[in-house]
């Protein structure tokens, strides 16, 4: 396969130029096929919606025992690499992350994309760090929760979204499932105020400092709940189950520990309420 310029790489694939106007995702080795699988099928459903901006899927490849997604090229920037290069203007960025979020959940979900709340469960039993005890009481939270049926992005951060001089694209859907929405803003909650991001991205560690994350964390909240006309109760009730959750994935030990620490600090809170 021809390779031009590599443009972007991150925790799960390289993304490389190929063709006309068209650049090709491409996964790494080992990374699980349903999940590029999926990648295409929610990245497919979004498109033919029509009302969010997203690059087309082209088609799905393989090469050298490499799967791929073939998308329509953005030439643009991600809201990420722009707010560490104007940090002044980090206000107007996380309104704008606020509002493509809160477009995106007026669109309805389709259950052939997965279910939210199902998803959790599965990745809380299998979470490592935390006791029997500690999942049975994340479960039962769970079980209280509305299950929705939005399109949810599942990985909504600013270094999925490209803005070009039209305007913004919402890239990376390999998460996207059908749930409540509120459990999509809680884990870009949870990604802003204690996430890492991928390697390759040194921009977070470097000029993404505290405050900026806390800042990006309350004009983000306060933006999406002036839209959606919904409680910070509603949102928050979401970020035990998705923070345990998160333990499933590929991060940081210490960032497990951060997370482990804060899910039985609001457990523990729970219990008392
Ligand atoms: N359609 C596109 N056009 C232009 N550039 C793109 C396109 N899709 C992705 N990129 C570039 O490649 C980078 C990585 O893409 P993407 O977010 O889809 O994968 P990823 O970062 O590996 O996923 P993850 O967020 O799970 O680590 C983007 O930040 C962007 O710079
Ligand atoms: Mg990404």
């Amino acid at each position: 396969m021809e390779h031009n310029r590599q443009i972007g790489v991150g925790r799960t694939a390289e993304v490389w130029e190929h063709g006309e106007e068209t650049i090709v995702k491409l996964y790494l080795e080992d990374f699980p096929p349903e999940a590029v699988g999926q990648e295409f099928k929610v990245s497919t459903y979004v498109y033919n919606q029509g009302s969010v901006r997203t690059p087309r899927p082209v088609e799905l490849i393989e090469a050298e025992g490499r799967r791929g997604i073939v998308f329509q090229q953005i030439h643009g920037r991600s809201l990420l690499s722009l707010i560490s290069g104007q940090p002044w203007r980090l206000s107007g960025y996380a309104r704008q992350l606020a509002s493509l979020h809160y477009e995106l959940h007026q669109l309805e979900g389709s259950p052939a994309l997965g279910r939210y709340k199902e998803q959790l469960r599965r990745q809380i039993v299998a979470a490592p760090i935390l006791s029997m005890e500690e999942k049975t009481a994340i479960l039962e939270h769970l079980q209280q929760l509305p299950e929705g049926s939005r399109l949810c992005h599942g990985d909504f951060h600013p270094d999925n979204v490209l803005i070009d001089a039209e305007g913004a694209w919402i890239i990376d859907w390999m998460n996207g499932i059908c749930g409540n929405p509120a459990a999509d803003a809680a884990r870009s909650v949870l990604l802003f105020s204690m996430g890492t991001m991928p390697p390759g991205s040194p921009l977070v560690k470097r000029v993404v400092t505290s405050f900026i994350r806390q800042k990006l964390t309350k004009v983000y909240i306060r933006e999406y709940l002036r839209l959606s006309g919904g409680s910070y109760a509603g949102i928050n009730a979401w970020i035990v189950p998705v923070a345990a959750a998160r333990l499933t994935e590929g991060i940081p030990a210490a960032e497990k520990e951060q997370l482990a620490k804060e899910i039985r600090r609001r457990l523990r809170s729970l219990r008392k309420a």
